[in-house]
């Protein structure tokens, strides 16, 4: 016996804090014009210093409980993709747990870069399809303020914080999630990559001088790779579902530049009005931009039961997921 997997719930939360591209200007030799020309952010939000990954992401996992009308004791399992969880151990998922008091649920972070919710998605969908959980919690959180080399004007002008969650549950049959694409090229590595902290570069004085514990990226190549694997993922999952282009209600593609997302439009073929962009407000969220996006796009009332919803991201790893959903509520 197998049962059908879908999302019956969302929420996120975003700090209140913002910081603008006029900000950015008094901090770094850049222009509210480059930014905006290049990547298409105009603001994005900030911690405060006493929110961590797990904060943030507590707030978006309690509206995403109540939109699903699901108790914490339900949640079988909690999943919270993060590159920047609140310490390397105990799990972010773990504390998240704590915090909301889901004393049933397994728990564990998945670091897959910004494609790490929809690698979440593909992934815990199958628990549920296979029969051995009930009900599991998504999160893609992200404080990645804390770990920007706010000196440097490639990187410090992209990315935001934020938190989205999901609750995934049994769905009607035909409905949830219909195809899956996930995959990784890890060649690709070094191009994304906080080289200090972990067994290869411990922390140390040097370290920290160097500024190893912050992103540190090859924007250009990072780019190219978007650009190819996130139409060939929608065309694998379309494939996959035996449906055309034309059958997407809405496509949500990862938030990184604006210039990455028209790239797949054009070569998709698909109307502009059916593809949720937000980057101007939130800039690169990572793992968090799907769910804030799918949280945004229900409250906008962009989605209705029966829509096929395409979800598409790329990140670190370098790693790039899609998951078509026929949106079950
Ligand atoms: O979620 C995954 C994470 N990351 C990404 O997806 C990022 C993918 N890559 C990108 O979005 C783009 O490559 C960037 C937005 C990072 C950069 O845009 P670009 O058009 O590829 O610029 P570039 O790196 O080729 O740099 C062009 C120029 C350079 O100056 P020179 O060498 O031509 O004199 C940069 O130094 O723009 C300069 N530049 C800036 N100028 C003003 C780079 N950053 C800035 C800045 N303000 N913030």
């Amino acid at each position: 016996m197998t049962y059908a997997a879908g999302i019956i719930g969302v929420g996120c939360y975003l700090p209140e804090k913002t910081l603008t591209n006029q900000d950015l200007e008094k901090m770094v030799d850049t222009s509210d014009a480059w930014i905006i020309e290049r990547t298409g952010i105009r603001t994005r939000h900030i911690a405060a210093p006493s929110q961590a990954t797990s904060d943030l992401s507590y707030e978006a996992a309690l509206r995403a409980l109540a939109d699903a009308k699901t108790k914490p004791e339900e949640l079988d399992l909690i999943i919270v993709a993060t590159e920047t969880p609140d310490y390397k151990y105990p799990s972010t998922a773990c504390l998240l747990q704590a915090k909301l008091g889901a004393k049933n649920a397994a728990c564990f972070d998945l670091s897959a870069g910004c494609s790490g919710f929809v690698y979440a998605l593909g992934i815990g969908s199958q628990s549920i399809v296979s029969g051995l959980y009930k009900k599991i919690l998504l999160v893609g959180a992200e404080t990645l303020s804390r770990i920007i080399n706010w000196t440097d004007r490639n990187t410090c002008v992209l990315f935001g914080d934020g938190a989205g969650a999901a609750v995934l549950g049994r769905v009607e049959e035909g409905y949830g999630v219909l195809a899956v694409d996930l995959g990784a090229d890890g060649t690709g590595g070094e191009h994304l990559i906080q080289p200090g902290g972990g067994s290869r570069n411990p922390a140390s004085h040097a370290t920290v001088d160097a500024h190893d514990h912050t992103i540190h990226m090859n924007g250009r190549e990072v780019f190219k790779f978007a650009t190819r694997r996130m139409p060939n993922a929608c065309k694998t999952i379309l494939q996959k579902a035996g449906m055309t282009i034309d059958d997407v209600t809405l496509l949500i593609p990862h938030q990184a530049n604006r210039r990455i997302i028209d790239n797949a439009i054009n070569r998709l073929k698909i109307d502009r009005e059916r593809v949720w962009v937000n980057i101007d407000r939130h800039g690169n969220m990572s793992a968090a931009c799907i769910p804030v996006s799918l949280t945004e796009a229900q409250e906008a009332g962009c989605l209705h039961k029966g829509d096929n919803v395409m979800l598409v991201a790329f990140g670190a790893g370098l790693t790039w997921a899609g998951a078509l959903v026929k949106w079950a509520k």
